[in-house]
């Protein structure tokens, strides 16, 4: 696979692995993106002219794109969001802050990422709820008995990634589910590193909440989806209040507008929204299958060439997404990303947004490598080499 041609960023002179934090974004998304600006910019379902029409028409056939694409049951579950962050809020202040009653318990782990993990804190601030966590294994994992072994019988949500984005591991949401399912739990899960990377089947894998972001997935920025089951939806309170979002209102009474246009208060990110469905139009032609079976290629390989240098530390060899944690010995993480900018390369140093997770010191601070579709066995090499260059990294951070 040769995408030199369709990502511009591709042809500038770094080598990025960094795409855990954001992707490069191909012409085609670009295009599409512009089109609003050059051809139809108005805003949406406001205007009575056809290119707010238009507008109209490409927006809607977004929504029909992200639902097909995670297999929804209806397009009406698919609300526009900023971005992961903008979606998990959404869900945690517009519906379990209604939900949770005193005394229920929420479940997380210690490697979420921050955008899973402080609403659920704020939440636990306004209301008597407690927080707890499910202990992970040596591997930084979830196993099936330690899940059992947290839940309680006031355990009333479980949110988690389903690929975590500082370890990488990947866990089994249907089998999370329907065990939580069994005991009343409601799921909600961080698919910012997932639906990216691997089929995302929120039938299949009997998700309650879903949220993920566009930018993970050669979208544009600012623009996210929440998925979240229509039942569930019914019961979710809007967490902006506007424009576009109400069907009535005086000062006495509000109509909400119908779901999911009652979230989606304001005027949206709408050449954002287009361009999402562009980059999952782009993802399609390639494969979701394919993308996640080249990365996996491609992270045998990288680990297998990180091995030849003995100094040099890998921490999740078994985790199964698109990410390996290093550090050089006796070199500070930072210093090791610095020296990696040197030779252009991107990667992330530091503790990478799951903050928790410093409490298990190894992990602390690492440099981070994630790998997208278009990363290539000659990237890597390249990266190899600067690594092997034990004379010229340890002189740079001396
Ligand atoms: N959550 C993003 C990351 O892992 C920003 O880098």
């Amino acid at each position: 696979m040769n995408f030199e041609n369709d990502f511009p960023m591709k042809k500038e002179n770094v080598i990025y692995f960094d795409n855990a934090a954001t992707t490069f974004k191909p012409i085609f998304v670009m295009e599409e993106v512009n089109k609003y600006y050059t051809k139809y910019t108005s805003n949406v379902h406001r205007g009575d002219y056809n290119i707010s029409f238009t507008v109209n028409d490409l927006y809607d056939l977004t929504r029909e794109k992200v639902h097909k694409f995670i297999n929804s049951r209806f397009k009406e579950e698919i609300v526009f969001t900023s971005g992961s962050t903008e979606s998990l809020n959404m869900v945690v202040f517009g519906f379990f802050e209604n939900y949770l009653k005193d005394g229920d318990e929420v479940l997380l782990t210690k490697s979420e990422h921050a955008s899973n993990v402080l609403p659920w804190f704020i939440l636990s601030l306004k209301k008597n709820i407690k927080i707890k966590y499910i202990e992970l294994n040596e591997e930084h994992k979830i196993t099936k008995e330690n899940l059992l072994m947290s839940i309680t019988n006031k355990t009333k949500v479980i949110s988690i990634a389903h690929i975590t984005n500082v370890i990488g591991d990947e866990r089994n949401i249907k089998e999370i589910t329907s065990i939580a399912h069994k005991h009343n739990i409601l799921v909600v899960v961080d698919g910012a590193q997932s639906v990216p990377h691997i089929k995302t089947d929120v039938i299949d894998t009997d998700i309650d909440f879903l949220a993920f972001s566009a930018h993970k997935m050669c979208g544009p920025t600012g623009v996210g989806v929440l998925y979240g089951k229509l039942n569930l939806l019914k019961n979710m309170l809007p967490y902006k209040y506007g424009g576009g979002m109400n069907e009535e209102f005086d000062s006495e009474k509000l109509l909400l507008a119908e779901i999911p246009y009652r979230f989606e208060g304001g005027t949206p990110n709408i050449e954002g929204i287009l361009g999402l469905k562009a980059s999952i139009d782009y993802i399609e032609k390639i494969g979701i299958e394919e993308i996640h079976k080249h990365e996996i290629y491609l992270k045998n390989y990288l680990i297998k060439r990180l091995r030849e240098i003995e100094y040099i530390k890998i921490y999740n060899e078994n985790s199964e997404g698109a990410i390996v944690l290093i550090n050089a010995e006796n070199v500070m993480a930072g210093d090791l990303g610095l020296y990696l900018n040197s030779r252009n390369i991107c990667t992330r140093s530091g503790i990478h947004c799951a903050k928790l997770l410093k409490s298990e010191e190894e992990l602390g601070n690492t440099v981070r490598i994630s790998l997208y579709f278009y990363n290539t066995y000659e990237e890597i090499d390249i990266l190899i080499e600067a690594l092997k260059d034990k004379e010229e990294l340890y002189k740079f951070v001396k």
